[in-house]
């Protein structure tokens, strides 16, 4: 499977910034090798709609609403972000679990409209460091990827889905888990969702992903990707990260 680098810029950035990123990006060599995703706050997408446009670049949503309804104040819904220029959305990243407790109906909502709306979602699961610390990693991971069951009646709509392994106790601390454990869990959640429902989706990784260990982590067998927060926010690392092997 294609090797997908995602840039998660968080609620970084500004548009003066944004201009000089995209120059600055635009100037470096793009490997035709790879998905590579940019996922910008939410009221820069139509920028880097056009910045981008007619490059093999991809615009990816952080969030959407799990609801269509109108009366949402505040959130943006799949239509909306499709309409925008995005081809992907992340859904259930843990900051976004953190600040607003959604169920796992909500989240199975939130894929099920990303996948109605023409989107790839980027089903973010991952656990915490007490998890981690106890060894029920790969409970919690079954547990957080029921939010596929809802989606699974038919099987179409789950290939359009690329799951992003985030373990919490990763993003921005620096700290990664050993190569060993990120392929061990990628690999167990590849075979979990090949046995579950019978279909190859790619596996990615985040959490404290940097120009020096991406190519480790890409040679993974198991990994297809890398979902880079803080490291994405500096063009010449980022694309560091995008020309890794
Ligand atoms: P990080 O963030 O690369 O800064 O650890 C990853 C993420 O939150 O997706």
């Amino acid at each position: 499977m294609k090797n997908t680098i995602i840039a998660n810029w968080k609620m970084s950035a500004s548009l003066e910034g944004v201009h000089a990123y995209v120059s600055t990006f635009k100037s470096l060599k793009i490997p035709k090798d790879r998905d590579i995703i940019f996922c910008p706050p939410t009221p820069y997408l139509t920028f880097m709609d056009g910045a981008l446009s007619g490059m093999p670049l991809y615009i990816g949503a952080q969030d959407c609403a799990a609801s269509q309804k109108i009366s949402n104040t505040g959130e943006a819904s799949a239509d909306m972000l499709k309409d925008v220029g995005c081809s992907h959305v992340i859904v259930g990243h843990s900051e976004v679990r953190q600040r607003t407790n959604p169920t796992q109906k909500d989240i199975s909502a939130k894929l099920q409209n990303a996948i109605d709306s023409g989107l790839h979602p980027i089903f973010c699961v991952g656990e915490s460091l007490e998890i981690y610390k106890i060894n029920k990693t790969k409970d919690h991971l079954e547990e957080q990827l029921k939010a596929l069951d809802a989606l699974a009646k038919e099987k179409a709509p789950l290939k359009n889905i690329l799951i992003a392994y985030e373990p919490i106790w990763a993003i921005g601390t620096g700290i990664i888990p050993t190569m060993t454990e990120i392929e061990d869990i990628c690999a167990f959640i590849a075979e979990h969702i090949s046995k579950t429902y019978n279909i190859a989706i790619p596996v990615l990784y985040g959490g404290s992903v940097k120009g020096k260990n991406a190519g480790e982590i890409l040679s993974l067998p198991s990994v297809n990707g890398v979902l880079v927060g803080g490291a994405s926010l500096d063009p010449k690392e980022f694309h560091k990260i995008c020309m890794a092997d």
